[in-house]
């Protein structure tokens, strides 16, 4: 049994990246993690080229991401939320999953859970609900392909400005944007992956599940 996990986060060895590994160590099975942004996938062309042979027409590394998927038994999807959906990477590879679709649904009943870090604090009024958005997006992909939702987690990430060293003068400082006019990378901090106890108590659950789908 083969699970893979990719991360969709362009940043090294960032939040979503060790959450997507927690929660395949969590699986106990054989794992493989990608960090999309070491490959090239560009989005779909919807050419349909790719019927007869459940094959992308398209000449870069979208067509091994399909079939490593194939092969593996289980996926888990790790993805963060710029301009509150799913970053572009992350739905790039999702959309190239397509030609396993045809005739065959090479995907059907593969279980596929989903990991999504977001600067934007969930259920905040006059906020836009970023996280949801980054998991209905790895969801309802999965859905589509009669592919196995386990289940997803949900995490605080920063917003770039926290690295950004024209942060206090910028008139379009995401922390105040997010947390208030009064708000400073003091007052908010850095969130980290191992810091959420929650958050990590979920990824294993969550690698637990996925185990207990294909062993059972
Ligand atoms: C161009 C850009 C726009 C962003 N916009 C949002 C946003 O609208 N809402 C949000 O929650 N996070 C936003 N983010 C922050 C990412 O969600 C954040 O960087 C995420 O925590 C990265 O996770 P990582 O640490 O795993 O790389 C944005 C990031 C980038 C690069």
């Amino acid at each position: 049994m083969k699970v893979i996990g990719v991360s969709g986060s362009p940043i090294k060895n960032s939040n979503t990246d060790r959450a997507v590994k927690a929660v395949l160590e969590a699986t106990g099975l054989e794992t493989e993690f990608v960090k999309l942004f070491d490959y090239t996938i560009a989005p779909c062309k919807a050419c349909l080229g790719c019927v007869k042979t459940n094959r992308c027409v398209i000449k870069d590394d979208g067509i091994e991401m399909a079939e490593k998927v194939k092969a593996a038994d289980a996926l888990v999807v790790g993805g963060f939320t710029p301009y509150s959906s799913l970053d572009a990477r992350t739905k790039a590879f999702l959309e190239r999953l397509y030609p396993l679709r045809h005739r065959n649904g090479f995907l059907r009943g593969k279980p596929v859970a989903a990991v999504v870090t977001s600067a934007t604090p969930q259920g905040v009024e006059g906020l836009p609900p970023a996280a949801d958005m980054g998991v209905n997006a790895i969801q309802f992909a999965a859905m589509e392909e009669g592919m196995d939702f386990v289940g997803s987690v949900v995490m605080a990430g920063n917003v770039p400005c926290v690295k950004c060293q024209f942060r206090e003068e910028c008139p379009m400082n995401g922390i105040k944007m997010i947390h208030g006019p009064e708000a400073t990378l003091e007052s908010v901090g850095i969130s980290c992956f191992e810091d959420q106890e929650t958050v990590v108590k979920s990824t294993q659950e969550l690698g637990r599940a996925i185990r207990e789908k294909l062993l059972a």
